[in-house]
């Protein structure tokens, strides 16, 4: 029985993780412990589950007291780092999710901390397992598009799906790494994946010119927002969102 332990209740590893260890993997797996700053969002989690998963203010004490195999690590991409190289310093596998962290500092860190440790870190590139990525591999994997001389990859964010990154917590560079980070990680990771190859050289130019403090029509919150009758990106939170109330 394989012991999990998870740093971050967030919306994404909800689904992702916890009810999956708990309901579909429970022959071979438990998750036996759960670390957030915020205790609702841990109540929430096991109201979920239905299950008094033990829960941590504490993430050094969850590893003591837990003694897990693994950590799954989803909470705000700012912070992976700290738990990853806190998990491979304390002899535990990690599983992130993308991205495994925000810049080239702690990065760095992390890889660091992977040279003295004898435990691996898996970064959740889910992306991959879409059908249509899945499927491009395999006709490039068995030469059916013949030899690969490059790839052109183009991804386009709708409004709808694109208004996501400035709403919340990930709408700040210092909590995403931007985009780039955030978001194109999946882009990069499927083009190497497809080529089995990494970048020599990595570049790239962009700006903010449609979403936030760019719009003009804009207010701090949604919900007290002057604009919000009229705006396209309305969203109010206490209708919509999960952990509305935490
Ligand atoms: N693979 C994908 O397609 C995909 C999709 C969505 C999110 N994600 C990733 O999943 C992760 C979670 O994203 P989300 O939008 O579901 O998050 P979220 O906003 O729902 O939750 C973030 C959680 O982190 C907690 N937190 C805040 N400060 C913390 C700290 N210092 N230490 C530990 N926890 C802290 C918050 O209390 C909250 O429970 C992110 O890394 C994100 O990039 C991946």
């Amino acid at each position: 029985m394989k012991r999990y332990v998870l740093a971050g209740c967030s919306g994404r590893a909800i689904g992702m993780f916890a009810k999956p260890i708990e309901e579909k993997f429970s022959k071979h797996a438990r998750l036996v412990g759960m670390f957030d700053p915020n205790y609702k969002r841990m109540e929430f989690y096991n109201r979920q589950l239905k299950k008094p998963i033990p829960v941590y203010g504490s993430f050094s004490k969850m590893l003591k007291e837990q003694k897990p195999n693994c950590l799954i690590v989803a909470t705000i991409d700012r912070y992976h780092h700290q738990y990853i190289i806190a998990a491979l310093n304390a002899g535990i596998d990690v599983i992130t999710k993308k991205p495994m962290t925000i810049d080239d500092k702690k990065c760095r860190a992390i890889l660091e901390a992977g040279k003295s440790s004898r435990r691996k870190v898996t970064v959740t590139f889910n992306y991959r397992h879409a059908p249509y990525c899945s499927k491009i591999k395999e006709l490039i994997h068995e030469g059916k598009v013949g030899k690969m001389l490059s790839i052109h990859f183009e991804w386009f964010l709708d409004t709808k799906h694109g208004a996501d990154y400035f709403r919340r917590w990930h709408r700040q560079k210092e909590n995403s790494g931007g985009l780039l980070v955030h978001k194109a990680t999946h882009h990069f990771d499927l083009v190497n994946w497809f080529l089995e190859e990494e970048p020599e050289t990595v570049f790239a130019f962009g700006s903010r010119r449609f979403y936030g403090p760019t719009r003009k029509q804009r207010g701090r919150r949604c919900l007290n927002c002057k604009h919000k009758r009229r705006c396209e990106f309305y969203w109010d939170h206490e209708l919509r969102t999960l952990f509305v109330t935490i």
